[in-house]
């Protein structure tokens, strides 16, 4: 298959990259830097820097859209919640158009979404039937799943990646906690109640193959693991794994006042199990937090 990749480049998508090369596919990476695309994603992997460079007559045989600002790097002023808005919804409502002009159109998008979709949930365990929640993270997922839709009205198998914490040794969450754990400043966030729906990068890359070639599957699908940790029980697995102490607690006001809004991103969880992926028979190689770390970490 020739693929269409929309933020192929980054943490995710470097690695979905690798796998589909090994595959034996076709890459094009939409990306604002196409000269680093051959280095991140791989020799021989074309690069678009722009949806005008898809001719009405190239043809792709699915699409994998990806791309999107960070959502947790900087605080959610106006201005960065609109360019995480039109990084996604304005983006995708573009890939929607030039896949309608498309002469000979892809067989199925692959869209991004987040497990924010839920909102706020506290223990309530959700599939994919579970509504959305309403607060900024969940209506962004909102909209970008609608923009994605807009693919199933010309024919286009659309499956929507509600994405978990991507647990990967390239960087990400783990990037992010890894130094601190290892120096014994491993932290609880608030009161460590709050739910971390995480999946194995290997898993993440294993369940969008499936998704990629399976006729039957569309809509929504939890893209995480079967048995999520509240925030407390992944701090001390992590630690655990680190053979290191893990005695901190970082207090909810603080980090409220150090992140504004985008605190909810720590503070805030939701309890996320992949129904429809596990039901399609898709076999998690990590299901257990402790195997995951510990495959991650050994690398
Ligand atoms: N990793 C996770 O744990 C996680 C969890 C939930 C949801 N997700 C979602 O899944 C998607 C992929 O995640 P990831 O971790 O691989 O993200 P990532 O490493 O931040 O990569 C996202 C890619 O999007 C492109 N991008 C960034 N800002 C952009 C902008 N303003 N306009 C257009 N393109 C932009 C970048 O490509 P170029 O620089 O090449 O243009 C970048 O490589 C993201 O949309 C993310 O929100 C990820």
């Amino acid at each position: 298959m020739h693929i269409l990749i929309t933020g192929g480049t980054g943490l995710i998508g470097r690695q979905l990259c690798k796998a589909l090369l090994a595959a034996g596919h076709e890459l094009t990476v939409l990306s604002r830097k196409p000269a680093s695309v051959p280095d991140k994603c791989g020799t021989g992997v074309h690069a678009i820097a722009s949806f005008g460079e898809w001719h009405p007559s190239q043809t792709f045989d699915a699409v994998i859209n990806l791309a999107g600002e960070p959502i947790a790097d900087a605080r959610w002023t106006d201005q960065r919640k609109r360019l995480l808005w039109v990084s996604r919804v304005k983006l995708t409502q573009d890939l929607v158009r030039h896949i309608a002009s498309a002469e000979h159109k892809p067989k199925v998008l692959l869209s991004g979404s987040a497990v924010g979709y839920y909102g706020h949930r506290s223990d309530v365990a959700l599939d994919e039937a579970s509504k959305a929640g309403n607060n900024f993270a969940a209506r962004l997922c909102e909209a970008w799943e609608d923009a994605a839709q807009g693919a199933e009205q010309v024919g286009v198998r659309v499956c929507l990646l509600r994405t978990g914490l991507v647990l990967s040794n390239n960087g990400g969450l783990l990037g992010h906690m890894l130094l601190p754990f290892k120096l014994g400043l491993g932290t609880r966030l608030g009161g460590g109640k709050q739910w971390m729906s995480w999946v194995h990068i290997d898993d993440y890359v294993g369940s969008v193959l499936r998704l990629l070639h399976d006729t039957q599957a569309s809509g929504p699908y939890n893209m995480t693991a079967p048995q999520p940790a509240t925030n407390a029980e992944f701090t001390a697995t992590l630690a655990k794994v680190l053979h290191r102490p893990a005695l901190f607690v970082a207090p909810a006001p603080l980090l409220k006042l150090a992140m504004g809004e985008r605190a909810c991103l720590l503070l805030e969880g939701q309890q996320v199990l992949p129904g429809k992926i596990s039901a399609a028979g898709y076999r998690f190689q990590f299901a257990n937090l402790f195997d995951a770390l510990s495959h991650l970490l050994r690398k």
